[in-house]
């Protein structure tokens, strides 16, 4: 057991990659907190996750929630010891058809919402403590109709490298995974008509080698790797994971 007695929050965990994390740190030996906003979802994931994970109902882009959702964890945990800023939405626009609020609501979430989660779990984060940023190899290619999520995960995985910078003396280590094409529920959230969305699906595999998505939990045994003492030398990285998409 990787992460035995490490205590952990995940923002977006009760759906998608985030869920997929929590359930390979619960087999890891940890224990936590996720949080999100939706409550139906966030009581379906904690059930999933009893008794080692509860859920508590936070939006990222909340300051309030998201001193809330830390001074809970302590209540009840009583330190943490790895955070994971998972939570994020994508919007497609093509550029001549964004408007601007699909433009501030995901930079207020993507970019804005990961920032802050980070920042306010400062004074309740051990020294040592381990910090995984969700970003994207969408921050790597220009995706057609993407051009507002894209500059939001360049921003997120950027984040990796001056929050390790300035935490150096705390020895907190801050690495971003960037997923490829992960089938998740948030496919159904582009924007697009929903009798369109198979048809995306089916173009993301096409742009992945290996010819599959990947699983949230492909991504969530990486994310134990980066908590646990297993990357112990590793800082203001990057671990794509995405079937090849960006390197063959
Ligand atoms: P999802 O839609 O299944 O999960 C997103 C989670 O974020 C949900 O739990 C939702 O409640 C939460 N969330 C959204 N806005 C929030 C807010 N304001 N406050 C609190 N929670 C909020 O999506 P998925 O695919 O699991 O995405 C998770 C992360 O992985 C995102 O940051 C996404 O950009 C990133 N990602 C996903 C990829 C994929 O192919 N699915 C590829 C690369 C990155």
């Amino acid at each position: 057991m990787k992460l035995q007695n490490k205590v952990a929050v995940i923002t977006g965990g009760n759906s998608g990659i985030g869920l997929g994390i929590a359930e390979e740190f619960k087999a890891e030996g940890a224990s936590g907190v996720i949080s999100g906003r939706d409550t139906k979802t966030l009581n379906e994931a904690e059930n999933k996750l009893s008794p080692s994970f509860i859920a508590v109902q936070s939006d990222v882009t909340s300051m309030s929630d998201l001193e809330k959702l830390y001074q809970k964890t302590t209540e009840r945990f009583g330190k943490i010891d790895i955070l994971v800023a998972n939570a994020g939405i994508a919007r497609l626009q093509p550029v001549d058809q964004v408007d601007e609020d699909t433009y501030d609501l995901q930079f207020d979430i993507n970019v804005k919402g990961i920032f802050f989660t980070i920042q306010k779990a400062l004074p309740h984060l051990k020294d040592g403590a381990s910090v995984i940023v969700m970003a994207s190899t969408a921050g790597h290619k220009g995706f057609q109709g993407a051009s507002i999520y894209c500059a939001t995960k360049a921003a997120v995985r950027s984040f990796a490298r001056t929050f390790s910078a300035e935490l150096l003396p705390r020895k907190i280590r801050v690495n971003a995974i960037s997923p490829g094409f992960i089938e998740t529920p948030a496919y159904y959230k582009f924007g697009l008509p929903e009798d369109m969305v198979p048809q995306a699906i089916e173009g993301f595999k096409k742009l992945t080698p290996l010819d599959r998505s990947g699983t949230v939990n492909e991504i969530g045994r990486v994310a134990v790797f980066l908590a646990s003492e297993d990357s112990s030398f590793m800082l203001g990285e990057e671990v794509v994971v995405d079937g090849g998409m960006i390197t063959l």
